[in-house]
């Protein structure tokens, strides 16, 4: 019996292992791909394989005359998500997904995966994929999805890197708050309270004291109580500050660094937005030069005079107001002056007006809402003790921050990117679960 079993050695000698996305540099080649079963079609004397392996999906077309029969007959039992070796020639096919096809002679199976794989090629509703997390970032879309996450990450960081700013990470165990306290997630450290960091900006403030231009780049947490498509409850954020800038040097860079973002990613991605994702990435080619500003007094005008007569003057805008102001510009808006109340104790005030600060929002088109926070720090110690009492903080937690009033207090500002709404602003999608592996959410925090 023995001799009659087909090893993998003899079926795969001499083919070198190959990404899918890489086999049109071995057109004409034999090649071995790993990979699994996305999808397989028997004909009888011919098996098609939908074969993926991370990096792209090739068809390999298994003959019954080319491939010994003993694993012919093995092939015909393969199930979706099974993994494999399989070993072929490289046909060029124009109506193959890659432009290829592989010409199956050889195989290995890797191992036979159970036949009630859940995820079936048809439509399941969000709860139920959701709960199926871990496969379902297996599928083209989500794959798609996070690949386009990896270059917007890198992109971001090449942006900051290449102008000067140094990487600082921050603490994500904290004493205190940053961006209020309802948010705070609470654990025990050692017997006292600490929180998981909503945002690292204090402490860049005190690094950018030190460096000059500082980012840290890092997971945040915030308790948001609301469910809506743009909340999560655990979201990365890339938080630049910058030593003697204004709020008007931060909106520059912000323009500067979102364009290069968005473009870097369209030149390199363009096919699977346009063609996995169905973007619409006419919409992202404008995304350069300067973005519009305006004051939050004028927005207020905008949307009184708009949708929304009965908006009062002092409230923070909702994702109706935001999506509202944000269709009236082809690319992200500026808000700029919030009022003071509606903002974090740090912020800066505008001269002879102190119910405004110098905060400023992006807003992204097409209803993606805030993609960053940010603005000009306030510097003067007893500004800053006050709004601490007043927004009911402890001054014993902020003793350090205050420091850096005491020694050696300069205008400074800084910024706050949301990773997830960029990506689901980039990719045109319509919920923020989908931009990142495992996105925790209010209640959800399995798998
Ligand atoms: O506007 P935020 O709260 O600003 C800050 O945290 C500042 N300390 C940043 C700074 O100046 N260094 O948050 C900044 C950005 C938002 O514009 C949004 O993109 C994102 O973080 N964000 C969230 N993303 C997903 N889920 C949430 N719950 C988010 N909360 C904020
Ligand atoms: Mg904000």
């Amino acid at each position: 019996m023995a001799e009659e079993t087909t090893t993998v050695e003899e079926t795969t000698a001499d083919a070198p292992v190959v990404r899918i996305g890489d086999v049109a540099a071995h057109a004409g080649q034999r090649v071995t791909i790993q990979g699994w079963i996305h999808n397989r079609t028997d004909k009888g004397r011919l098996q098609f394989l939908m074969l993926r392996d991370g990096s792209g999906l090739i068809q390999a077309v298994a003959f019954h005359k080319s491939v010994p029969a003993d694993l012919f007959e093995q092939i015909g039992t393969l199930t979706q998500e099974s993994a494999v070796r399989v070993t072929g020639l490289v046909k060029p096919d124009d109506r193959a997904p890659s432009g290829f096809e592989l010409g199956v002679d050889g195989f290995e199976l890797v191992s036979l995966a159970e036949a009630d794989y859940p995820i079936q090629p048809k439509e399941h509703g969000t709860g139920f994929l959701m709960a199926q997390r871990h496969l379902w970032i297996r599928s083209q879309r989500q794959t798609a999805i996070l690949r386009i996450r990896a270059t917007i990450i890198k992109a971001i960081r090449d942006w900051l890197d290449e102008h000067d700013f140094v990487l600082v990470d921050t603490p994500v165990l904290t004493p205190s708050s940053c961006e209020g306290t309802s948010t705070l997630f609470e654990t025990e450290y050692f017997g006292e309270p600490a929180y998981l960091t909503q945002s690292g900006q204090l402490y860049n403030e005190a690094t950018a004291a030190a460096l000059g231009r500082v980012y840290c780049f890092g997971p945040t947490f915030r308790a948001e109580k609301s469910k809506t498509r743009r909340h999560l409850t655990e979201f990365w954020m890339v938080e630049p500050e910058i030593a003697f800038a204004d709020l008007e040097d931060i909106m520059e860079i912000e323009e500067q660094f979102v364009s290069y973002v968005v473009q870097t990613t369209l030149a390199k991605h363009r096919d699977l937005l346009t063609d996995v994702l169905e973007r619409d990435v006419s919409k992202l080619e404008g995304i350069q030069g300067s973005f519009p500003r305006i004051s939050y007094d004028e927005a207020v005008e905008r949307l009184q005079k708009g949708d929304y007569p009965d908006f009062p003057w002092g409230e923070d805008f909702g994702a109706p107001h935001e999506t509202f102001l944000a269709e009236q510009f082809d690319r992200p808006v500026f808000v700029y002056h919030y009022p003071t109340a509606a903002k974090a104790f740090y912020m800066a005030e505008v001269e002879d007006r102190p119910e405004v600060c110098r905060s400023v929002d992006m807003l992204a088109p097409e209803g993606y809402g805030e993609i960053v926070g940010g603005g000009q720090r306030a510097t003067s110690a007893e500004l800053i003790e006050r709004r601490i009492e007043e927004h009911e903080l402890s001054r014993e937690d902020y003793q350090w921050y205050l420091d850096l009033r005491r020694f050696g207090s300069v205008p400074h500002a800084g910024f706050g990117l949301g990773v997830e709404r960029t990506v689901a602003w980039i990719c045109g999608l319509d919920h923020v679960r989908e931009t990142i592996a495992f996105p925790r959410m209010l209640e959800k925090i399995y798998p």
